[in-house]
């Protein structure tokens, strides 16, 4: 029996996780919940999966949740102190990381300090603190184990080799909704186009990171830290059946990928069970239905994101937390209305042009430089 703690249960990475759960009783145990505010929701896995702890950060929502929650066992905790002082101290073999964006990083850093297993989904954390987590990852024998479908095929693909045999990772995507979009129609795309995605169902925020390309962008620097391997050899390809989840390329020229039909579960739940497999029923790969897979470049001038990504690991320090702040900042301003789509971009490179970076920071100066580079959008913006 797995003890496993599910941080942002609300969202659609967590929902999965646990339809995981419910289908492996025997196996997963869930011991403790977080989201930030949707307590209806949080309200029912409480009562499916009773586990010891539950937390939101909201202290409205947890009120409300409080008032309605039959007395029971689960304990109801508030606050991020509630996450990292109580759902994050109790037992647990494996910690998935579900909270969206920056707000992910205390929890992740908090999960690998107590050495439980990280099963990552929070890719953010890695993008703004990916060598800190990695070094104490490592300091304190936390295993960490990717739930991002690329990083899982890569994880996959990689077992039974040594790193040093490894020439290339293939990062896989499927380009978006906007693939096929000629560039002087991006400056018109509404947020219900992008939030409009071809292949996966995901929560909004990654959603669109996958129409600018930013997803792929923050893939290439969770690949760089999670796999211990230099940006020069990690390339992103487009394709956009999405079924060849990623690559991996040996020295003898031989290439290792993981396929299937595009379903977060896959990869969540072998993140839970690692090192075993454990059955799982959905759908099939039916090769003669798909009749073909294709793959191309992804076009760089449309979508200029993935040069921000490289152009961040290679000034490293703080620069890469600021290009997921400043990304963060501007796809809420997007979702909100107040931008256009190309500006998310646009503004991501205005705010990161702007920034003197701190080689080695410290996880203060990480959260500073986050800081700094929301209210610099908005200064941008003004
Ligand atoms: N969705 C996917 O298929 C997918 C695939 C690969 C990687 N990921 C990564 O997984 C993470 C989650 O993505 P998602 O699509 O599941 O997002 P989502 O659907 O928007 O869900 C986000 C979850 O995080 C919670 N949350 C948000 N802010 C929080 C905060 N400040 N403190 C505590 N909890 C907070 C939300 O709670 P409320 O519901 O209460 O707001 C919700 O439970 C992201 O880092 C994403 O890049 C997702």
């Amino acid at each position: 029996m797995k003890k496993v703690v599910v941080l942002g249960s609300t969202g659609s990475v967590g929902r999965n996780a646990l339809d995981v759960a419910r289908r492996l009783p025997d196996e997963i145990q869930v011991v403790g919940l977080a989201a930030r505010s949707n307590w209806e929701v949080l309200r029912e896995q409480i009562l499916e999966f009773r586990p010891s702890v539950a937390a939101l950060v909201d202290p409205g929502a947890c009120q409300n949740l409080r008032k309605t929650l039959p007395n029971g066992a689960t304990r109801l905790v508030e606050g991020l102190d509630g996450i990292l002082d109580d759902v994050l101290e109790q037992e647990a073999d494996v910690v998935l990381a579900a909270i969206t964006g920056a707000a992910g990083l205390p929890t992740t850093l908090k999960a690998v300090e107590k050495g439980r297993r990280l099963a990552i989904a929070n890719k953010e954390s890695l993008v703004m603190a990916g060598k800190r987590v990695m070094a104490l990852a490592r300091e304190k024998n936390a295993e960490v184990v990717p739930v991002d479908s690329e990083h899982s095929a890569i994880f996959q693909s990689m077992r039974g080799s040594r790193s040093s045999e490894v020439t290339r990772l293939l990062l896989t995507g499927s380009g978006g909704p906007f693939r096929e979009t000629p560039a002087n129609e991006l400056q018109g795309v509404t947020r219900e186009q992008a939030l409009n995605h071809p292949t996966w169902k995901m929560g909004p925020k990654i959603t669109i990171d996958s129409a600018t390309l930013m997803n792929k962008a923050l893939e290439v620097i969770e690949a760089r830290w999670l796999f211990d391997v230099p940006p020069e050899r990690i390339e992103v390809v487009i394709h956009p059946e999405s079924v060849v989840h990623s690559m991996v390329e040996f020295q003898d020229g031989s290439v290792i990928a993981q396929l299937g039909l595009p379903d977060m579960r896959v990869p969540i739940q072998f993140a839970l069970t690692y090192p075993e497999r454990r059955p799982l029923e959905i759908d099939r790969l039916s090769f003669p239905e798909i009749s073909r897979l294709t793959f191309e470049e992804p076009d760089r001038g449309r979508f200029p994101a993935l040069d921000l990504a490289y152009r961040a690991l290679e000034t490293g320090g703080t620069l890469p937390a600021v290009l997921n702040a400043a990304n963060e900042q501007a796809v809420e301003r997007f979702l909100a209305g107040t931008i256009r789509f190309p500006q998310i971009a646009s503004l991501t490179r205005q705010v990161m042009d702007h920034h003197d970076a701190i080689g080695e920071p410290e996880i203060p100066q990480i959260l500073e430089a986050d800081r700094w580079a929301r209210e610099e959008v908005d200064r941008c913006l003004s």
